[in-house]
């Protein structure tokens, strides 16, 4: 395992159907040519990622799209138009060239252009595009940083491209077409308020699109030691006697083992771009048990829930 900042040796990588960690404006990607079923192959088995979870296909612009997706919906052409690259992935129809394994044998596929200088120069020194979930073992904490990939997946990637830390921390937003309505399926670095200005109302997602039991992916995002969301004051009390390291958005828990708030000023992009850096600190700190709060549930405050939640949610 090398980290280094060169992209002619990140693309000879790829191309020769190795895997590269790749740095995105959301988190690092754990990326493979999206066209080459054994390079996608070996991403499952590094991450120990099922099947049945779809990667999302990253592009390095509009037209790359058509080389991996059917129709594109005219609202979709708008969403691309108004927030690419950046942190959203469309969810669409797609061609018969992308491997099965790339999208767990569904008939979509998820793209996006990400908004990272050095992904994109990859991107366009490159023929094809990239098939990149996070670059983390299945379940766990996302990376934001280089060391964060090396640190758990080091052995397993040949090349760590570093690009710094993420600057929004979240992954993307992914939406899809249901019936030719937009519906959600991940609040993420695009707040839905946003999306929704451009394309007006995004639904809920009625279909179950993975093919699994409800609740099996509840648990995600989830470090080692057991997170508690709820109110702090009284978590502290629940686990009187525990090292506690407190996540709070604006307020500070003298009386925690340790605090880390996330937000002095509520700058809800900061405490967006800090989470999984923080969650992993404590993770690997003295700390018995994490205890956090629900942030205000909206912009940026959705991902951010959605994420604490499914870090507390029980484990199968
Ligand atoms: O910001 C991000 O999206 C990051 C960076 C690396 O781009 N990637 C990321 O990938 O978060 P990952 O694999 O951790 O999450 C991908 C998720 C899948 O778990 C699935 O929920 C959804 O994207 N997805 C992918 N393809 C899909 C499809 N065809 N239909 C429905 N959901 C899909
Ligand atoms: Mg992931």
């Amino acid at each position: 395992m090398a980290i280094g900042t060169d992209i002619h040796t990140a693309a000879a990588q790829l191309r020769s159907g190795a895997l590269v960690a790749i740095p995105t404006e959301t988190v690092y990607g754990l990326a493979a040519n999206a066209f080459d079923p054994e390079a996608v192959l070996s991403i499952f088995t590094a991450k120990q990622r099922p099947a049945f979870d779809p990667l999302i296909v990253h592009v390095r612009d509009r037209a790359q799209v058509d080389t991996v997706v059917r129709a594109v919906p005219a609202a979709a052409e708008a969403l691309m138009e108004r927030f690419w690259p950046g942190p959203l992935t469309l969810v669409l129809p797609r061609r018969q060239s992308v491997p099965d394994l790339v999208t767990s044998g569904l008939d979509t596929v998820g793209v996006r252009m990400p908004a990272h200088p050095m992904a994109l120069e990859l991107l366009h020194t490159l023929d094809f595009p990239l098939a990149a979930p996070s670059a983390n073992p299945f379940g766990y904490v996302s990376p934001t940083t280089a060391q964060h990939v090396a640190d758990q997946l080091g052995a397993k990637v040949p090349y760590i491209l570093d690009g710094g830390p993420c600057i929004v921390g979240v992954e993307s937003t992914i939406v899809g077409w249901e019936e030719d309505q937009c519906v959600l399926y991940r609040p993420g670095g695009i707040p839905v308020e946003v999306i929704e200005a451009v394309i007006g109302k995004v639904g809920q997602a009625q279909k179950q699109v993975l093919p699994v039991a409800p609740g099996l992916l509840e648990s995600h995002y989830a470090p080692r030691i057991p997170v508690h969301i709820g109110v702090i004051a009284e978590l502290l009390k629940e686990h009187a006697g525990k090292r506690s390291a407190v996540i709070s958005f604006q307020r500070s828990y003298p009386a925690a083992w340790r605090n880390h708030v996330l937000a002095p000023t509520g700058r809800m992009e900061d405490a967006a771009r800090d989470l999984f850096a923080v969650l992993r600190a404590m993770d690997n700190s003295a700390a018995e048990v994490v205890l956090t709060e629900v942030f205000p549930q909206e912009g940026l405050g959705r991902a951010i829930n959605d994420r604490l939640r499914r870090a507390a949610a029980k484990r199968a």
